[in-house]
């Protein structure tokens, strides 16, 4: 049985103390652990009180989710049974959280009479990230507590709420800098007269708001703001509806049960677990050894104070880490600094970070236009135009002016990381740091590791990369690396439909019906029509047929959102599009000279040819050794992308789907298309297996695959 509760005595009080390293979830035995404490603390008369806490940093972490469809074993308590068992425990009990309080901890900490917390304690119910809902009398109890309106934010958020916040809301009595159960002695001490309160019979937060449904309102809009698409948001709603209306506490947590089963046995449930698992996972190299020393990261520097760079700067300064930056334009370099001072300004006046916060972040970016300012930095980002010339130019100046164990990052969206090594004395410290924009939100970034990377700068920047709350997933260093591989296929494939006969705000529409935070047309105008058109023009080389309407609308000066028109029209300082019926006539042109004919386009073609191209060029990816996991194509897409999480990926989305019926479809479009659609073989290979995308290879033929593409992928560049 997986953990403990360990039992001792203090000063006449009992301290229960999970052990279940290294988060303490509610595996069986500390269940079991648990309730044989509390009969014990009970039996006992010399025992005045209990205090429950978790060894290690983490008070309680919340359900074991390896427990999750595993059949329940008779002779284990439920965790409901727990929090029964505790709840109804004659003697005071106090939860002293030491640390994180998450899901199933904060509900545990929710049934004891009295919370004291450690002022680096944090709680929070994050269930609604894994498909979920807080299924252990999280719903009924934390509204009783801080009332419905914000409960329902901290549960259809999912944030972890620090200790100070906490007791401010009402959830933590008192939080302590001493030492937590001492502090928890002492105020069960100050209490002993005090009749035990409990969180269920409190009503009085419920009933201030019955019969009003403005909570219930204001809960919809938010769940649909940042939770489109979801399973459970709307369930969790349910439930807080029902403990504001339903005729007692027992009839409230019926329906969270209710509820909480029909999110476990939602589809979105096991595709966003899916995506848990993937992210932690994905920041594991499977042949970097896990003891390979990580380099010590206190100073950083970036190149380029554009876009990029100033984001860029920005992650590294949240991080508390100080940053340099240079550019080689005053003019630029004062713009770039002043937009990073707008952003922080904008946090600020939005009430997410106070003016201290500001000028602590602010007080880490410095900023200049000399070299020789970087010469001790440990890492050093290079953001500057995407020119391999340029950047080599740059790399080798690095290379003569930055300390010799500095490690040497390019952000490039895609050029061969390789030939910015060669130019150095140093290729093992080279390494390719790819953020997508905006660089300070989104939270992919791409390592993508070149012939001679070394494990311990490897490993030194996926650690960096969760300093900088990043989901790091590693990628060789290929043509397009994972993400924008992948997407050259979907987006030749929404080019292909417009020729074809669909409309750009039909495809859009389609794939955001599906999940997609935006539509391949919506994102070519953001991005900029011209960009492409530019490059061709200046390098004389003709465009692909994809590639025809794009520049024929550039030669119209419909570059998209910047000259508000492109695929679609804009009106002045809007993001909004609006369909162009002017641009029918051009797309009609441009299919017949090029020997399309036009036709209706279902919506699921639209899907299935967009997404399923996704699908087959992750499936190369993987079966290259380009990228380590189909999991990690997952978490590319959902972090960078704008893939729906609850779809799990684009592999997950194949493996639900079935591989077989996939296989089938590839197999119909390419007998239109036999080009574009050429099948990966490890999804004919799957489709015969009934396997699955992630069934993962054993090491030693990860490690043959590595040293194979090592040398064999790079030259594709
Ligand atoms: N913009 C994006 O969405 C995005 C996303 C991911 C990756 N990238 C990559 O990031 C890099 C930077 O892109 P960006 O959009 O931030 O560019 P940008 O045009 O906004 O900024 C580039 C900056 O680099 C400066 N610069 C140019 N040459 C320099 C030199 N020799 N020394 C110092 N500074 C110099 C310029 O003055 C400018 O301020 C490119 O490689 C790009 O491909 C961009």
């Amino acid at each position: 049985m997986k953990g403990q509760c360990l039992y001792s005595v203090k000063d006449g009080f009992a301290i229960l103390e999970v052990d279940n390293p290294p988060v303490n979830p509610l595996s069986e035995g500390v269940r079991v652990g648990i309730v044989d404490c509390l009969e014990k603390a009970q039996a006992d008369s010399n025992i005045h009180g209990i205090i429950l806490t978790g060894k290690g940093r983490s008070f309680i972490a919340g359900a074991d989710i390896s427990e999750f469809g595993k059949p329940p074993n008779e002779e284990i308590p439920t965790i409901h049974a727990v929090l029964e068992k505790l709840e109804s425990s004659e003697k005071p009990v106090v939860a002293a959280i030491n640390g994180s309080a998450l899901g199933g901890g904060l509900e545990t900490a929710l049934c004891c009479n009295y919370r004291v917390s450690s002022s680096k304690g944090f709680v929070g119910l994050p269930e609604v990230n894994l498909g979920l809902l807080p299924g252990a009398g999280g719903t009924q109890r934390l509204p009783r507590i801080i009332g419905p309106s914000e409960a329902l934010k901290m549960m259809l958020t999912g944030k972890h709420v620090p200790a100070k916040k906490a007791e401010e809301m009402g959830i933590i009595d008192k939080i302590t800098d001493a030492d937590v159960i001492e502090e928890s002695i002492k105020f069960l001490h100050d209490k002993k007269n005090d009749p035990l309160p409990k969180v269920r019979d409190l009503n009085s937060k419920l009933n201030d708001v019955s019969g009003d449904e403005k909570v219930i309102v204001e809960a919809r809009a938010l769940a649909a703001k940042i939770r489109k698409g979801q399973f459970a948001p709307n369930k969790i709603i349910q439930c807080v509806d029902a403990a504001i209306n339903a005729d007692s506490f027992d009839e409230g947590m019926k329906k969270e049960q209710e509820f909480f089963i029909e999110c476990l046995l939602n589809p979105q449930r096991e595709a966003m677990i899916h995506i848990f698992f993937s992210e932690r996972a994905a920041s594991k190299i499977q042949d970097v050894p896990k003891e390979t020393e990580i380099m010590p990261i206190k100073k950083a520097a970036i190149i380029g104070s554009g876009t990029m760079g100033g984001g860029i700067a920005m992650c590294f300064a949240n991080a508390g880490i100080p940053v340099h930056i240079i550019d080689q334009d005053e003019n630029n370099l004062e713009r770039g600094v002043a937009v990073i001072k707008d952003n922080y300004d904008f946090m600020m006046n939005k009430g997410r970070i106070d003016e201290n916060q500001k000028d602590a972040v602010m007080g880490l970016i410095t900023s200049g236009l000399e070299y020789d300012e970087i010469a001790d930095a440990d890492i050093v980002i290079e953001a500057v135009y995407e020119n391999l010339d340029l950047k080599k130019e740059i790399f080798k100046k690095l290379d003569e002016v930055v300390k010799k164990d500095a490690i040497l990052a390019s952000n490039t969206s895609g050029l061969d990381i390789d030939a910015l090594a060669k130019v150095t004395n140093r290729p093992e410290m080279v390494v390719g740091t790819h953020f997508f924009s905006p660089a300070n939100i989104m939270r992919l970034l791409e390592v993508v590791r070149a012939e001679k990377t070394s494990d311990q700068v490897l490993a030194t920047i996926m650690s960096v990369g969760k300093k900088l709350k990043k989901a790091p997933v590693v990628s060789l260093n290929a043509p397009g690396f994972i993400g924008n591989r992948m997407l050259f296929g979907y987006t030749t494939q929404a080019n292909k439909l417009l020729l074809e006969g669909a409309l750009p705000h039909q495809i859009d529409s389609a794939l955001e019906n599906f999940g997609m935070s935006m539509g391949p047309f919506r994102m070519m105008d953001l991005v900029g029509l011209d960009l492409g058109w530019r490059a061709r023009k200046l390098s004389k080389t003709n465009p692909p047929v994809t590639a025809l309407i794009n520049d024929a609308l550039c030669e119209q000066d419909r570059f998209g959102q910047k000259t508000n028109k492109g695929f679609y029209n804009y009106k002045e300082g809007s993001r909004a599009p609006h369909p162009a019926p002017e641009n029918e006539k051009l797309y009609e042109k441009v299919s017949e000279d090029n020997g399309y004919k036009r036709r209706e386009i279902s919506d699921t073609e639209i899907v299935d040819r967009c997404i399923l191209a996704l699908v087959n060029e992750g499936a190369k990816i993987l079966q290259e050794g380009v990228s380590q996991r189909s999991g990690d194509m997952d978490v590319v897409y959902i972090n960078g992308y704008g893939f729906p999480i609850w779809r799990g990926g684009p592999m997950q989305y194949a493996n639900m789907e079935g591989l077989e019926k996939v296989s089938n479809k590839i197999d119909e479009f390419a007998k239109n298309d036999p080009d574009f659609w050429s099948k990966a073989e490890i999804i004919e290979q799957l489709s015969k297996e009934n396997g699955r995308f992630g069934e993962a290879p054993t090491k030693e033929e990860r490690k043959e695959k590595l040293s194979f593409n090592q040398t064999s992928v790079a030259k594709n560049f």
